[in-house]
């Protein structure tokens, strides 16, 4: 038997249902903020991605020979993608540009539970702006998909990487190492990061100053400890979150994010009930379109990890009501299969769902595949009642029948499904 590759999931049906349920929430969200939807493609050309996506993702990237001999990559992330169709297609548009995208990324890891090979992201972006109030935007919507997902437990963490970069060029790392010495501070590897400094010729004091504010977590009140502007600018984003009801976040200048092109405020988000692969949510504020032939323009943005997301709900014992079908036709007995399928079609016209039986199933067999359906109702089309011009209404959940006429039948269904 052929297997899905390693990494790579099927969704039956239910799962799909309930996958396109939490989208359809994020989607509304997105477009209460003012976004509008893009899409770009699955495979790109690798340069796109190697330009600067930083070492982590490099060696993720699902990279190979197309049969014209260009290398393509499958997109690990979508900020790269989005960046280049603005570059491409969408620079002279008034500023800012607020979109949003939903879609499958691809990237090499080691698969466990909540970190897949091909996974799915809902991102969005604010292109061509760089104020505190840009930040505070794109962090405010990211808190509401979140809570429109229903999901109660997770943690917002806001940081600043301009600051650690500063710092890191500072006390002498060449900028080439820089990513190297930001990986390390990402997973809090200390003891990894003292012989990789020490050999760069950083002195003992400044590395541990760097450890420390990397370290600089804490409520509003650790702002006072951001240096420079970077401090004066988060100031700034937590007071329109806060304008905005954005309350429970956490300051932690420790946020370093696994890609390279961020330069300023940088957010995560975490369910702590996920463990190991709790980040649920990352982004912040980058440069890229001067990469890809662009003019420099500042954007923020972020991207829910969609699978993550719906684990976490699943941790916190959310559960979703299933939609089922409205409406299941079946027979008594053969001869009446042709109205059957005439009564289905008109229930569909009326904007009825409505299934139908064409297995030649005994009355009792086709309630059982009726209520497994999730059927509201039965519709049992039976030669007497026809000749009355009706048919037997079922109510699933109850066992009432009543007799309908067929004319009134949607009516009565959908008069049913209001209440
Ligand atoms: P990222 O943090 O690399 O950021 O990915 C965003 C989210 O995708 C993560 O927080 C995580 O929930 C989810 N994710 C990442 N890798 C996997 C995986 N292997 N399996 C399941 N979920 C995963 C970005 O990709 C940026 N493009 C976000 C952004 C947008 N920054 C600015 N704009």
């Amino acid at each position: 038997m052929i297997q899905c590759p390693r990494g790579t999931r099927d969704f039956l049906p239910d799962e799909m249902e309930r996958r396109r349920f939490y989208e359809g929430k994020l989607r509304e969200t997105a477009r209460t903020f003012g976004f509008r939807e893009v899409e770009t493609p699955i495979f790109e050309d690798s340069e796109l991605f190697i330009l600067r996506s930083g070492p982590n993702v490099l060696k993720e990237l699902y990279e190979f020979k197309d049969k014209g001999d260009r290398s393509i990559a499958l997109r690990p992330e979508m900020t790269a993608p989005v960046i280049r169709m603005f570059v491409n297609n969408m620079s002279n548009e008034p500023k800012p540009i607020k979109v949003f995208y939903f879609g499958q990324c691809f990237r090499y890891e080691r698969p466990q539970s909540g970190r897949y090979r091909e996974f799915f992201q809902f991102g969005a972006e604010i292109i061509g702006s760089a104020t505190p109030q840009t930040d505070a935007e794109a962090i405010a919507t990211a808190s509401a998909m979140l809570k429109s997902l229903g999901l109660k437990d997770y943690r917002l963490r806001i940081g600043h990487i301009g600051v650690l970069r500063q710092r890191i060029a500072d006390i002498g790392v060449p900028k080439e190492r820089t990513a190297e010495v930001l990986q390390k501070l990402d997973k809090k590897l200390y003891d990894e990061a003292r012989p990789i400094l020490a050999d760069m010729g950083v002195s003992d004091a400044d590395m541990e100053a760097l450890f420390e504010l990397t370290e600089t977590v804490g409520g509003t009140e650790v702002l006072d400890r951001v240096p420079g502007e970077a401090g004066d600018w988060l100031r700034q984003v937590v007071s329109y979150l806060d304008a905005m009801g954005v309350r429970d976040l956490e300051i932690d200048l420790g946020v370093v994010r696994g890609l390279d092109y961020y330069t300023g405020m940088v957010f995560e988000a975490e369910a702590p009930a996920l463990g190991a692969e709790k980040q649920i949510c990352g982004g912040g504020s980058y440069t890229l379109s001067e990469l890809f032939g662009g003019e420099k323009v500042f954007s923020t943005g972020f991207a829910v990890g969609f699978d993550r997301a719906l684990l976490a709900l699943e941790k916190e014992g959310s559960s979703y009501d299933f939609d089922g079908i409205d409406a299941y036709v079946l027979c008594v007995s053969d001869d009446v299969r042709v109205k059957a399928a005439e009564i289905a079609a008109s229930l569909r016209t009326a904007g009825v769902s409505a299934d139908i039986d064409f297995m030649d199933r005994k009355m009792a067999k086709a309630l059982k595949f009726a209520s497994s359906a999730r059927a509201r109702y039965a519709v049992i089309v039976g030669a007497r009642e026809l000749e009355e011009g009706c048919v037997t209404l079922r109510n699933m959940a109850t066992g009432e029948q009543t007799q309908v006429e067929i004319d009134a039948l949607a009516g009565a269904i959908v008069r049913a499904r209001a209440h």
